[in-house]
């Protein structure tokens, strides 16, 4: 059977679309890179892509003015490169009803928190402030509610004395690097599947991704 092709949304930094890319080149990896898509020109992560020799696109928000707009401009890029799966990768735009359908139980995301503690943004500081003792990451599903999706795996690292919103985000990285492509490749093998609202896993090994990070 051939990889499953998967399109990447990202708006910055890359660093975890760069860890899909690097699993990728895996003669084991059950999915390829079809393509990169930045709502934001200027995101490191397309250079990461171009480098990398991956096809980039660079579907400017401004520009475009709508929510529909972009979802469109998106959905019809991922056509375009024949993208089977939607990982989003730091994409920090918030999507429509009818795009997510489109992808439904094909799309995932990861989240900088242990879901569904701190929906949104500014999650670290957000945790520390909370007072949590442990914090980390969750890939799930992307549904019609934000960051509200079926977890399907988690990333969990204690929060220690003296952690700021840049250690504590420097410490759940490496997790997200680690989660993130073990997740992907489990969905496009078909081991995990989205059913009624639950994430379902055709055995053990797809069902316990999640990490318990030492440090
Ligand atoms: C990551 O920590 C990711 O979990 C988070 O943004 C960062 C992107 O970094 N995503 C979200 O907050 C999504 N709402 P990266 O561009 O280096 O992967």
């Amino acid at each position: 059977m051939g990889r499953k092709r998967v399109g990447i949304l990202i708006s910055g930094r890359g660093s975890n679309m760069a860890s899909l890319v690097d699993a990728a080149k895996q003669e084991t990896c059950a999915y390829e890179i079809a393509c990169v898509i930045s709502n934001r020109p200027d995101a490191q992560g397309l250079q990461i892509a171009e480098t990398a020799g991956i096809a980039a696109v660079a579907l400017d928000h401004k520009a475009l003015g709508t929510r529909e707009a972009l979802d469109a401009a998106i959905h019809d890029a991922l056509l375009a490169h024949e993208a089977e799966l939607v990982a989003c990768a730091g994409f920090m735009r918030i999507m429509t009803s009818d795009f997510i359908a489109k992808w439904d139980g094909r799309m995932i995301n990861i989240h900088p928190s242990l879901l569904p503690l701190f929906k949104g943004v500014n999650t670290h500081e957000r945790a520390l402030r909370a007072g949590v003792r442990v914090h980390g990451c969750s890939v799930h599903f992307i549904s019609a509610e934000l960051d509200a999706g079926a977890i399907i795996a988690q990333g969990v690292v204690k929060v220690m004395p003296g952690d700021d919103a840049d250690t504590l985000a420097a410490r759940v990285l490496p997790v997200e690097h680690r989660i993130y492509p073990a997740v992907l490749n489990a969905l496009a093998e078909g081991r995990i599947g989205l059913e009624n609202g639950r994430a379902v896993f055709s055995d053990n090994d797809a069902a316990g991704l999640s990490v318990l990070a030492s440090g």
